[in-house]
């Protein structure tokens, strides 16, 4: 499924529009953009299309392009949704390196967390950082996540190994934050 239009004050996170496909290419071959993606091979243009015609008939992912500065910047999402035990991982990738560091991602992930609980009735969802990547970790606790441990040495790039922060919120400590 693609997510239904959700404002913020600096981004957006809307269905992908044409062209967009086009630009998910250009940023998985940035070994930037890939260097704390769990994925760090390129896609070709048609895995690209393919991949956003899946998500979208998907049943168990809701998937979002990011939109700012009147311009597709990157991705969200919220995948391997277990409908039952209301729980799903979720991930983002901003690849257009000029609007790192903006507050776009924080924005991102506090608007999928209040979607994900207030309107998919989740109770918990789970994500986690190359235990380097600070701007990751720092986004996803000012969503509400916790460190709930860290996979050592779970990732090989660049000649060594990196750890795996591992995260999450549930619903129930989200919600005092976020009164009604
Ligand atoms: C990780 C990512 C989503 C963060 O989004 P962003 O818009 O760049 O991050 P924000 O501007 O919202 O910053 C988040 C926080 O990290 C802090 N931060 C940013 N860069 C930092 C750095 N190098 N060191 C420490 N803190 C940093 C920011 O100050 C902010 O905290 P604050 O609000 O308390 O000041 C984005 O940079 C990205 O997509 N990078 C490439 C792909 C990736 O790594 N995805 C995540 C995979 S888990």
């Amino acid at each position: 499924m693609f997510g239904p239009v959700l404002k913020g004050e600096k981004v957006t996170l809307r269905p992908p529009v044409d062209g967009d496909a086009a630009k998910f290419v250009e940023w998985f071959a940035d070994r930037e953009v890939t260097r704390f993606l769990a994925t760090s091979f390129p896609m070709s243009l048609q895995q690209e299309e393919d991949f956003l015609k899946r998500i979208g008939e998907s049943k168990t992912d809701v998937w979002w392009a990011l939109e700012a500065e009147g311009r597709t910047i990157g991705a969200t999402g919220i995948h391997r949704i277990d409908w039952i035990s209301g729980n799903a991982v979720t991930g983002t990738v901003i690849g257009d390196k000029s609007c790192w560091r903006k507050g776009y991602g924080s924005e991102a992930m506090a608007l999928r967390t209040e979607f994900a609980f207030r309107q998919l009735n989740l109770h918990k969802l789970k994500s986690g950082a190359f235990d380097e990547n600070e701007p990751s970790k720092r986004a996803l606790q000012k969503a509400g996540y916790r460190q709930v441990g860290v996979w050592r040495e779970d990732f090989w790039r660049d000649g060594k190994w990196h750890d795996h922060w591992e995260a999450e919120v549930l619903r129930s400590d989200w919600e005092k934050q976020h009164p009604r």
